[in-house]
């Protein structure tokens, strides 16, 4: 199925959404790479929080801290007091501490490579994969709750999450190709967050509309299957 990532990125050239940690296409053309820094800043402020919301902090804070050498040398308060208002401050401190690791122990630049990544504190294996894919290129699979919803329907996945979890993670592996593996897994997340919604899916206009077994069966408005509360 890996020639079905194709499709998406061609679907994904012209329909990308415009966010500010990603590389303008014009830069992306000219071999410009994403910055791990800001992959990984709006990574950790996107977990629980809308990409709506968390755009002014993004800019607010790169404009403040524009390296993370910089914003392990933030006082604590400083970087709380920017933090206000994103919530779950858990996430803040980790993201001091984190910056200090990268600084500390990696000379100021993150690694490129998911097991260094997921050493550091706060990265998780969502964010290992997102910042190794996004920034470095690297085939790791990201599986957020719009990249499960899709790969539900793909594969007319009928397993409630969270059983369906792995399942789905072997499914997106599958899919994620050794081309542009980073531009990838935000095609899939936006196909998820524009076209394959939780309700009324725009399936005719879906890239993926032909391998789709949901939606060749009719099934895609149940899918994912939750395990009742
Ligand atoms: N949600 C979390 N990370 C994202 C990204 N890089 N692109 C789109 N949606 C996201």
């Amino acid at each position: 199925m890996r020639e079905r990532a194709k499709d998406l990125l061609d679907w994904y050239d012209v329909h990308a959404r415009v966010m500010p940690w990603r590389t303008p296409p014009a830069d992306k053309r000219a071999g410009t790479r994403p910055d791990p820094y800001a992959v990984w800043l709006s990574e950790v402020m996107l977990q629980q929080t809308t990409v709506a919301a968390v755009k002014d902090y993004f800019t607010r804070f790169t404009t403040r801290w524009p390296t993370v050498a910089d914003l392990a040398a933030a006082e604590d308060g400083d970087v709380m007091a920017e933090w206000a208002g994103l919530g779950y401050y858990a996430r803040a401190r980790n993201l001091l501490k984190c910056a200090r690791a990268v600084v500390a122990d990696h000379g100021g630049q993150f690694p490129a490579d998911h097991a260094a990544l997921l050493a550091l504190p706060g990265i998780g294996p969502y964010t290992a994969a997102a910042i190794s894919s996004i920034a470095f290129d690297l085939p790791h699979a990201v599986l957020d709750g719009n990249v499960e919803r899709v790969m539900a329907r793909i594969y007319d996945e009928h397993t409630p999450l969270p059983v369906a979890k792995p399942i789905l993670m072997a499914h997106a592996e599958a899919l994620t190709p050794a081309e542009r593996p980073g531009d990838y897994a935000q095609a899939v997340m936006d196909l998820g967050a524009t076209i394959c919604t939780p309700k009324s899916p725009a399936c005719g206009i879906c890239p993926w509309r032909d391998p789709c077994l949901a939606c060749q069966r009719g099934t895609a408005a149940e899918l994912p299957k939750k395990t009742p509360k």
